[in-house]
């Protein structure tokens, strides 16, 4: 046999060999059977004295590679049995064949995943989304929207007040009770055709339970053009509750009053838990009311510039908690800013 085959012979058995080692005793004995002063390698390389010089050159580089590739083999097994590694004393020895830890990964906020997918039924609809300031005046909350300071609709808002006050010694600042306001805002920047919705932040003093938090988001809609009518407001609503929650899930509207719009009307939505039967999470009726709406009120839209005569427009106000709560059947609403990852990791 060639000293060429006996290198090719001696790398596959020290590499079977190594393979099979899982303790670094038994691989430091390899380390001394191959590679070292007395191995096998050096073996070969004793008998290169007897060769012409062009084998010497072939055997000796044969051999170096050997080597190198030995070497190779032996740092990557010391790796994997954790020899080796720099460990700081008296940790238990890295196993770094283990598998790795997973990180944890985030995800959207239940609610945040709602606006999204609201957001995207109102976009194909030709709505565009805009956001406003949670932090907002008293004239764009309440009276640009036809609520006047002693009207008895601020008594249900129940509002939290930023305690700042002005040279008058009013306070003009509020944490915003709904989205409404920027109806306000948008319609004193831009002019007919308007199709807008908001969703965001809205603050209520409200005492804690099952349905009430004084912190809870909503999505405002408002579309103001020539000739639009109820019946618009209604295919709108309709087409939205359809594609949001189901074609077979029941909506109804019955009349309601909002300072701002005229007609007002509300709609509700067929319950989950029950299916209309009704049960605890919508007190017995088999609806749940899932938003306030109505046509943009025209002294509201003369307010900002915009003839009543010639434009008109609907406006609704949503909220999104119930939303999926009545999708779901979920019969907390505190459950959405718990911060419990049970409940949060299941959307
Ligand atoms: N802003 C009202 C609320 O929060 C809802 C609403 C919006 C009603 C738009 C009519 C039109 O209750």
């Amino acid at each position: 046999m060639s000293l060429l085959q006996q290198l090719e012979e001696l790398k596959a058995e020290a590499l079977a060999e190594l393979n099979s080692i899982d303790d670094s005793k038994k691989l430091e004995s390899w380390r001394v059977q191959y590679m070292g002063k007395k191995s096998k390698l050096n073996e070969v390389l004793r008998g290169l004295a007897g060769l012409s010089i062009e084998e010497k050159k072939t055997v000796g580089a044969g051999a170096n590679s050997l080597k190198l590739d030995l070497d190779v083999a032996l740092k990557g097994k010391e790796q994997v049995l954790g020899e080796k590694i720099d460990q700081p004393a008296g940790e238990a020895p890295l196993d770094i064949s283990l598998p790795g830890r997973t990180p944890p990964v985030g995800r959207l906020h239940p609610i945040t995943q709602v606006i999204t997918e609201m957001s995207q039924i109102f976009v194909s609809m030709g709505f565009q989304v805009v956001e406003g300031p949670e932090v907002e005046w008293d004239y764009y909350n309440f009276d640009m929207l036809n609520i006047p300071k002693e009207h008895p609709a601020r008594d249900n808002m129940q509002t939290l007040w930023v305690d700042y006050e002005n040279e008058k010694g009013e306070r003009p600042m509020l944490l915003r009770t709904h989205t409404s306001p920027m109806q306000i805002r948008v319609m004193e920047k831009i002019k007919p055709p308007v199709r807008i919705v908001v969703p965001g932040k809205v603050y209520r003093y409200e005492a804690i339970d099952a349905t009430h938090i004084p912190m809870f988001t909503q999505i405002e809609g408002l579309a103001v053009d020539r000739g639009i009518t109820l019946a618009d407001l209604k295919g709108t609503l309709y087409d939205f509750a359809r594609r949001y929650f189901s074609s077979d899930r029941k909506a109804r509207f019955r009349c309601d009053f909002f300072p701002f719009v005229e007609p007002g009307v509300e709609m509700s939505i067929e319950c989950a838990v029950c299916k209309g039967n009704g049960c605890r999470l919508c007190s017995n009726s088999g609806w749940i009311e899932i938003l306030g709406a109505g046509m943009v009120h025209p002294r509201v839209l003369e307010r900002v510039g915009i003839d009543p005569s010639v434009y008109s427009g609907f406006a609704f106000g949503m909220g999104i908690e119930r939303v999926p709560m009545l999708r779901y059947g979920i019969d907390d609403i505190r459950l959405f800013y718990g911060g419990d990852l049970r409940f949060l990791r299941q959307f």
